[in-house]
């Protein structure tokens, strides 16, 4: 067995789900100068840790995101360059299955990476709908560890159950469980609130990634029940929350102007007050240097608690990921 080399991750990252996905999000190749510029700024800024996932591109830009992490990372030449970790996710595809694809599918992402992926992540468990595939998948997750070829391996949209399951079963390996990664925001609290993921991760030592901080854009405040909407499935989403979320939103506003902060800045911040990594996916500079001020100060009990009250009698809530398991 090989000793993986430490993990270095930051107190916040940067998601890379839109940066491939044309149909979602409405990226295109034009804007691959300004994610550049976005991947150097967060680095510089102490943002070095980037999620992606080797779903992430479709068609014709299959694997986009992580060739462009891996691009960026070569060329980015300033401070912070040692501390980059990019964590890949693995899909449960159903046409993998046995410890040999999980192998090759984490050396296909090292290849469009340009170097070994650092945080190597089950996306999802395939409980819920074919438990007879997991096994192998994860027998395979724990081997790209032990040839060394991943820093750490950790987990997506798993529940306490499963998750103190697979942790038992790599702790007789020696492999140790570094992330768990789950859909967490003002207003998806269910994964801490309910499933009470936060607790087991504190006890089992695994640090807990919030997906999706900014509910997909809902909590920055920009989008109003008037619209615009953004294209596609969002705007639909976005359409049927907004109404129900108005108080959580006004209460967000009220906190943020109250300490010269944005919207999202508070979004991404509670976050980390709750002791999670959160990961703001953002698109464009200002973007990301609005999420970056979200660093460097901390939210009191007081704005804490009103914030987690609001959140709590909000009418509407995000969907959870249907894969999240209990
Ligand atoms: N494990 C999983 O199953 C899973 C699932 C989903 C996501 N994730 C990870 O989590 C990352 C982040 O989640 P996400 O992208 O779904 O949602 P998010 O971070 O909640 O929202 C990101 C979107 O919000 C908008 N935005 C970001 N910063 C903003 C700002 N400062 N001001 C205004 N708008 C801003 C942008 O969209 P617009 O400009 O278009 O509004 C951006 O694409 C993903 O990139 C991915 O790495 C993981």
């Amino acid at each position: 067995m090989q000793i993986c080399q430490e993990l270095s991750l930051p107190s916040m990252g940067c998601g890379t789900w839109a940066w491939g996905n044309r149909l979602l999000w409405g990226y295109d190749e034009s804007m691959d100068a300004q994610l550049q510029a976005v991947f150097n700024l967060c680095v510089s800024n102490g943002v070095t840790l980037f999620d992606t996932g080797d779903s992430y591109g479709t068609g014709r830009l299959n694997g986009r995101s992580e060739s462009l992490l891996g691009r960026f990372s070569r060329e980015y030449l300033g401070s912070g360059k040692e501390n980059i970790c990019i964590a890949t996710k693995l899909a449960a595809y159903p046409w993998r299955w046995t410890r040999q694809s999980m192998v090759s599918a984490c050396k296909s992402s090292a290849k469009r990476l340009g170097k070994n992926v650092d945080l190597v992540q089950m996306h999802w468990s395939t409980a819920n709908y074919a438990p007879w595939q997991e096994k192998g998948l994860l027998d395979g997750l724990a081997d790209l560890y032990e040839q060394g070829l991943v820093k750490g391996v950790g987990l997506s949209n798993y529940g306490p159950k499963r998750l103190k399951r697979v942790h038992q079963r790599f702790a007789e390996r020696g492999v140790p469980i570094a992330t768990l990664q789950v859909q967490y925001s003002l207003l998806s609290t269910y994964p801490v609130t309910e499933l009470e993921v936060k607790d087991v991760c504190d006890q089992l030592g695994i640090k807990l990634i919030a997906y999706s901080p900014l509910a997909l854009g809902l909590l920055t405040g920009k989008y109003s029940e008037k619209g615009p909407f953004p294209k596609g499935i969002r705007g639909l989403l976005f359409r049927q929350m907004l109404p129900g979320i108005r108080p959580l939103l006004a209460s967000l506003r009220e906190v943020a102007q109250s300490r010269n902060k944005t919207m999202s800045q508070v979004s991404i911040n509670w976050c980390i007050c709750k002791g999670a990594i959160p990961i703001p996916g953002a698109k464009s500079m200002e973007q990301a240097k609005e999420n970056i001020g979200a660093l460097g100060w901390e939210l009191n009990s007081g704005e804490i608690a009103e914030l987690d009250q609001a959140a709590a009698s909000a009418d509407k809530k995000m969907v959870q990921n249907i894969f999240q398991t209990r």
